[in-house]
């Protein structure tokens, strides 16, 4: 059994990405931490809870964390996630946040990964700000995780929020800096131009929609706003080669549930930008060792996308 924990913003994106996590019987899923992002922390609880009615699965702890960057910045996405965060579909039947436990993500980041040393993989998708925090708390901690597979950061320079910059990373540059430098564990990227690259065609997306069960209908649901948005000349141009359906964090839950979904991945020392008038927020990959880091990520290349299709397709089963 895989142990995770998830960081996330939600996000419809996040929101497949819990559905990939929690279609697989092979992961236990310990707890699902909650970060400022695409809309606000509040929402986000509100959101996750919501994914998990949907899935059978409110028994999962879900903690409230971060508001805000390390530098007090909120950012949110509300072009592409809609106002709450989840395409403003009503909802009158949402669990109400009195589920929510009263633990602070932060945390329970700690205590979760200290109870079970060696054995969890923490799956971030989203602004890096609870990473952060918690390393700072306990810096014993990353020695003490499996793995960390983050959605984040760009390797040609191609940005969805600035002009170069990934919206996890630019939304909290301190926090992805903190993170890339001090979660000395294995940890794998999936960045914005690999998801793009990888995007799935809308015919898989219709007929991934089209699934009779309740989980197909309550993403068709979320999912609406976000599918008009990625059509509009404004996203044409952010989704790099062309329109298609870009799970962009499902990429990282992939690599978390399947040790054999990563085909192919490069090694670098990375780091991020934290100045500059176009930059601040890009990721930085030291090709040349210059940096002088020992600590290598695994910059995800190539995967599996049978794979991909047939998780895809189960999350919504
Ligand atoms: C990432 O930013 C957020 O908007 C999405 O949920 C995803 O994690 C894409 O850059
Ligand atoms: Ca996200």
């Amino acid at each position: 059994m895989k142990k995770l924990l998830l960081d996330v913003d939600c996000g419809v994106d996040d929101a497949q990405a819990i559905m990939v996590g929690l279609a697989d019987p092979n992961v236990e899923i310990l707890g699902i931490t909650c970060v400022h992002g695409n809309t606000t922390v509040e929402n986000v609880c509100k959101n996750v809870l919501r994914v998990l009615q949907a899935c059978n699965k409110l028994e999962i702890p879900v903690f409230k964390g971060a508001a805000k960057s390390i530098l007090g910045i909120k950012v949110g996405d509300e072009n592409f996630h809609g106002q709450d965060g989840l395409g403003d579909a009503p909802d009158a039947g949402a669990p109400g946040l009195d589920l929510i436990q009263e633990e602070n993500a932060v945390s329970a980041i700690v205590r979760i990964i200290n109870e079970n040393p060696g054995e969890v993989s923490l799956v971030a998708t989203a602004p890096l700000t609870n990473l952060a925090l918690a390393v700072r708390m306990d810096p014993s901690l990353p020695a003490k995780l499996k793995g960390l597979y983050i959605m984040g950061g760009n390797t040609e320079s191609r940005g969805n929020t600035s002009v170069c910059g990934e919206f996890n990373f630019t939304a909290d540059p301190e926090a992805a800096y903190i993170v890339l430098n001090d979660y000395q564990c294995p940890t794998y990227l999936a960045c914005w131009e690999f998801t793009c690259y990888n995007k799935l065609p809308w015919e898989f997306c219709d007929a991934w929609l089209a699934q009779n069960s309740h989980k197909a209908r309550f993403m068709a649901k979320i999912f609406s706003h976000s599918i008009e948005a990625s059509k509009t000349e404004r996203f044409e141009k952010e989704f790099i080669a062309g329109s298609g359906l870009i799970s962009c964090d499902s990429y990282a839950m992939a690599a978390a549930v399947d040790d054999s979904f990563v085909v192919e991945s490069d090694q670098f020392p990375v780091s991020v930008e934290l100045v500059g008038a176009h930059t601040r927020g890009m990721m930085v990959v030291d090709t040349l060792g210059l940096l002088n880091k020992t600590h290598k990520v695994f910059i995800i290349k190539k995967v599996d996308m049978e794979k991909f299709r047939k998780m895809m397709m189960a999350a919504l089963k």
